[in-house]
């Protein structure tokens, strides 16, 4: 039986940073161009395919939702942290947020035209990432586009005990290299189509990643 508990800590860290986070990360009108330039290559993507809704699964606060939207982009946004979601409500009181998680989505088989996952798988323990990227696979519909965006790296383990200006924070996070992020994709039915890995920078030195991939027509 697979163990959840590792949720408690994700979601009470990011209800605790949720107000900072919100003024310090920066919405992708402001990120750099090529960040901002794959998050338009989903749109255009899901856009055009027209295969149903698309879900920003860890949407935090909202901004990248808000910025699919404004592209013609079908999207709702899903987090595990109730604070964040009622800031992405208030921000945003024409789009459609709510709480859950992505190891167990509250949304019906093969029905998504798209899905995207920008730096919110992270702190999933490795062992189940195969429940996260299952439950991608069963609710995208076939030809849905998967979009996975985050940090990537040699395995780290980082046990942080502060974030977004000093607050207390219990999640945990791993840096997987990116190989063993595309064959988990590949291991849970999902087609890569690309990826993108960007060469470490600035203070952190972090690396970043950015995944497309799709559900096959059957699978
Ligand atoms: C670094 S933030 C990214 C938020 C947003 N995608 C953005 O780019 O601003 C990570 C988010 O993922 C959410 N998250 C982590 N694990 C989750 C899970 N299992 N289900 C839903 N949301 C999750 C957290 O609550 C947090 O809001």
């Amino acid at each position: 039986m697979p163990d959840f508990s590792y949720l408690a800590a994700v979601r009470e860290s990011y209800d605790t940073v949720a107000s900072d986070y919100f003024e310090q990360v920066k919405s992708p009108a402001e990120l750099d161009p090529l960040s901002r330039g794959m998050l338009n290559v989903f749109a255009e993507v899901v856009r055009t395919a027209g295969l149903g809704p698309v879900a920003d699964l860890g949407c935090g606060p909202g901004k990248v939702t808000a910025y699919l939207a404004e592209r013609q982009v079908p999207v709702f946004g899903m987090d595990l942290s109730p604070a964040m979601i009622e800031l992405a409500r208030s921000a945003h009181p024409n789009l459609r947020f709510s709480v859950g998680s992505m190891t167990s989505l509250p949304i019906e088989n093969d029905s998504l035209g798209g899905i995207l996952a920008y730096y919110s798988t992270h702190h999933t323990p490795p062992t189940l990432l195969p429940v996260v990227f299952g439950e991608f696979h069963r609710t995208l519909a076939p030809g849905g586009c998967l979009m996975l965006a985050g940090h990537v790296g040699a395995g780290q383990h980082l046990r942080p005990t502060q974030a977004y200006g000093g607050h207390p924070v219990s999640y945990e996070s791993y840096l997987l290299p990116p190989d063993r992020i595309a064959e988990l994709l590949k291991q849970a039915g999902l087609v890569l189509t690309a990826r993108l890995v960007e060469e470490p920078g600035g203070e952190a030195e972090r690396t970043f990643a950015t995944f497309l991939a799709h559900k096959p027509e059957r699978s």
